[in-house]
């Protein structure tokens, strides 16, 4: 079976090459740097110059292609660009999918997209879910909350940096992935007849806030984070104000997530686990994932210290 996957090069879609290509599927990449995307190359894959808001590079993309994974994002850095990316050209993409008559599409979206509405993100990816719904495409839709991974350089480095960390009223707790089980589960959905037109909801047993992620941090790096907190009031005037200015919209855009903080609890018992063979305590915990990553990153730090030392010993002898 052959795929074509959007955004190989991203968090998730490098993870969804790897596991791809030791399952033995053959994995054609679309990417808009073919440069940049070698090491795709060299692991196996197959490159294609393609580009999303070009949209006439795509159709002879999806000759003899039996699955479509689109793990593309904008990265949401601009509403403009959110817009062109993740609106207008994935509308474009189902249409060609539907054409090309493709056995199978795979789309992520957000946990709760359908609930915040005045979110632009997650309006973007309910309308994509919707239009999906409603194709003639047999589909899987997973649904989470975020990567590990962006933890790293959201809280981990600016406390080892001692940088300042924003905190803003939480009551909303995330459930965060492993992106590489995130892309084990997409591929074991593959071969799962469960998974046809179903929209999953994955998500790690333990709900985190933001302060026990940095209380987590402190613990394992032996360092006090230093922190500042801005209320979700003063969060939404910036955005009220940020709106009223075309300049400012993307700043509004990101401001606007205060709203998904805020959202209802979510009732972890309710959600989809297990619907393939991954079960939930193989995937990897939060706890785990930054234990390894302090131990490996302290033993380099403490390496470079070393040999700075060295080095001040030599020019001083
Ligand atoms: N990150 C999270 O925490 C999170 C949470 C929930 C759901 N998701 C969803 O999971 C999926 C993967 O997210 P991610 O964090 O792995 O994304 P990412 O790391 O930001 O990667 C985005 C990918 O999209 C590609 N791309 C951007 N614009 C494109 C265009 N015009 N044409 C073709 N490719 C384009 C990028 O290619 P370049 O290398 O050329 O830039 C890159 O490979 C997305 O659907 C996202 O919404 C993510």
């Amino acid at each position: 079976m052959r795929i074509l996957l959007f955004g190989g090069t991203g968090t998730l879609g490098r993870h969804i090459v790897l596991k791809s290509l030791r399952s033995g599927y053959k994995i054609r990449c679309v990417v808009r740097n073919l440069s940049k995307a070698k090491f795709l190359q060299n692991w196996g894959a197959e490159i294609v110059y393609g580009d999303l808001t070009k949209i006439e590079t795509i159709p002879s993309l999806l000759k003899d292609v039996d699955i479509v994974i689109d793990a593309s994002t904008s990265r949401s850095e601009s509403s403009l660009k959110l817009k062109e990316i993740d609106w207008e050209a994935k509308r474009k993409l189902l249409k060609l999918i539907e054409i090309a008559e493709i056995r199978h599409f795979i789309f992520f979206s957000l946990l709760t997209s359908e609930n915040y509405k005045s979110v632009f993100f997650l309006k973007v990816k309910r309308g994509i879910e919707k239009l999906i719904y409603s194709s003639k495409i047999d589909y899987t839709i997973f649904k989470f909350d975020g990567f590990l991974q962006n933890l790293i350089r959201q809280y981990a480095i600016p406390i080892l940096e001692k940088e300042r960390i924003w905190i803003t009223d939480e009551s909303r707790p995330f459930f965060y992935l492993d992106s590489a089980d995130v892309a084990t589960i997409c591929l074991e959905s593959l071969r799962s007849k469960n998974a046809k037109n179903k929209t999953v909801t994955i998500t790690d047993t333990k709900p985190w806030f933001l302060t026990d992620i940095i209380n987590l941090c402190e613990n394992l790096s032996g360092q006090t984070a230093v922190t500042s907190k801005i209320s979700n009031g003063v969060l939404k005037l910036l955005q009220q104000i940020a709106n009223k200015f075309e300049w400012s919209w993307s700043v509004s855009n990101s401001l606007s997530f205060v709203k998904f903080l805020e959202c209802e609890k979510i009732n972890s018992q309710k959600l989809d686990r297990g619907m393939f063979k991954v079960k939930m305590q193989e995937l990897v915990p939060l706890n785990t994932y930054f234990k390894d990553y302090f131990k490996n990153i302290l033993v380099t730090l403490k390496d470079i210290t070393y040999q700075q030392q060295q080095k001040q010993k030599d020019i001083l002898f």
